[in-house]
């Protein structure tokens, strides 16, 4: 091997100082920064208490209307360590959510975008999501999907406001510069007449024609999956099924493929009873909570996150957490998450907590910023 030469300090300055000039750069150095041993992330968690949230939503119905001064009425949750990074709107790095009040007699116009979206219903009744000119009647609890690029639109026939989360892929598609939307040329999407809901629904979920194919695949043949259901098959639960990291805990399918409801977006219920407190684990993929029912705390890389019925909080890519219910009755946590993607894209990797029996040491307690 011929023997290296020896450079002063002044030429090695010189040398890095040019080659970044040049727009260029040494792998030597960089390496450890670019090809980390473990995710590396700028993901904060955070939690949001609902009556702020709720506030700021009523507000809002007081201040503007859907369709006329506004495509939609929604108050979105900005994790303040992605907003520090320019990235408006971030939950997650990949994850959006939205709380969107439609008060009765409201509209919110036809649309359809790249973005996938989920709407998870806080409050009220009587108002409805139509999909592809379908209308799915929406109630606290209910899952409804809006998978990427079909029309939806929102309208309300009921008596009270109503609330609702919607769950979208808007970090994703950002970094994959992917993002692409179109309002209807109407307020309204063709609807599909009632009388034609249940042939449709069973020749698209249930049954086929003799000799036609269908191919297995997206989107969901469903896009309304109900609470009553849900809760039916969690209470149905013994403790075979009991998870030691989710409890007992149910994931929304796409009975076409058998894997998530929708392509991109992964949606979970979990159930915990009184007194639980579930294992820590961490994953690649991030996710963002609702608590439906119940009241707790998270620990979230030791620190605590105390919840209770209505609020939302942020659970970062690669962050070890356990929940625990503190209350009475049982807790339902409901939570989007982005592991479709990371498993088609064979990203996801978990761990559990392997000290102190799976369980993290509390080091402080989070309290989230009011004005108040
Ligand atoms: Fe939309
Ligand atoms: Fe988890």
């Amino acid at each position: 091997m011929a023997e290296k030469a020896v450079f002063t300090k002044e030429e090695l300055d010189r040398y890095y100082e040019n080659m970044k000039k040049d727009h260029l750069g040494p792998l030597w150095h960089d390496l450890g920064h670019m090809v980390t041993k473990e995710p590396v992330h700028d993901v904060k968690p955070y939690l949001w208490k609902w009556k702020t949230i709720r506030e700021y939503a009523i507000q809002s119905g007081k201040m503007l209307e859907p369709g006329k001064d506004a495509e939609r009425r929604v108050v979105y949750l900005q994790n303040p360590s992605l907003l520090e990074r320019g990235l408006v709107g971030y939950g997650t790095h990949t994850l959006y959510a939205g709380i969107q009040l439609l008060l009765p007699g409201e509209s919110a116009p036809s649309h359809h975008h790249s973005q996938s979206a989920i709407r998870f219903i806080i409050e009220g009744d009587g108002a409805y999501t139509a999909v592809n000119g379908q209308k799915i009647f929406m109630e606290r609890g209910d899952m409804i999907l809006t998978p990427a690029w079909t029309w939806h639109e929102h309208k309300h026939e009921g008596t009270e406001p109503m609330f609702w989360l919607d769950g979208l892929d808007v970090g994703l598609v950002r970094t994959l510069a992917a993002s692409f939307f179109e309002p209807y040329e109407e307020e309204s999407y063709p609807e599909i007449p009632l009388e034609h809901y249940s042939a449709e629904q069973f020749s698209k979920g249930s049954f086929k024609k003799l000799n036609e194919t269908v191919k297995p695949g997206y989107p969901s043949p469903i896009f309304g999956y109900k609470f009553e259901r849900v809760k039916y098959l969690l209470n149905e639960m013994d403790m075979e099924d009991y998870d030691e990291y989710d409890a007992f805990a149910i994931e929304y399918i796409n009975p076409a493929t058998g894997g998530s409801a929708d392509s991109r977006i992964g949606t979970m219920m979990q159930k915990l009873p009184s007194g639980k407190h579930t294992k820590a684990h961490r994953h690649v993929h991030s996710a963002i909570y609702h608590v439906l029912e119940g009241s707790g705390y998270t620990v979230i890389d030791g620190q605590k996150f105390e919840w209770e019925k209505g609020d939302f909080f942020i659970l970062p890519p690669w962050s070890y957490h356990e929940h625990v219910n503190t209350g009475e009755g049982d807790v339902f946590l409901f939570s989007f998450n982005d592991k479709p993607v990371m498993e088609k894209l064979e990203l996801e990797f978990g761990e559990s907590y392997k000290e102190n029996g799976g369980r993290q040491s509390v080091t402080s307690t989070f309290t989230p910023y009011t004005n108040a």
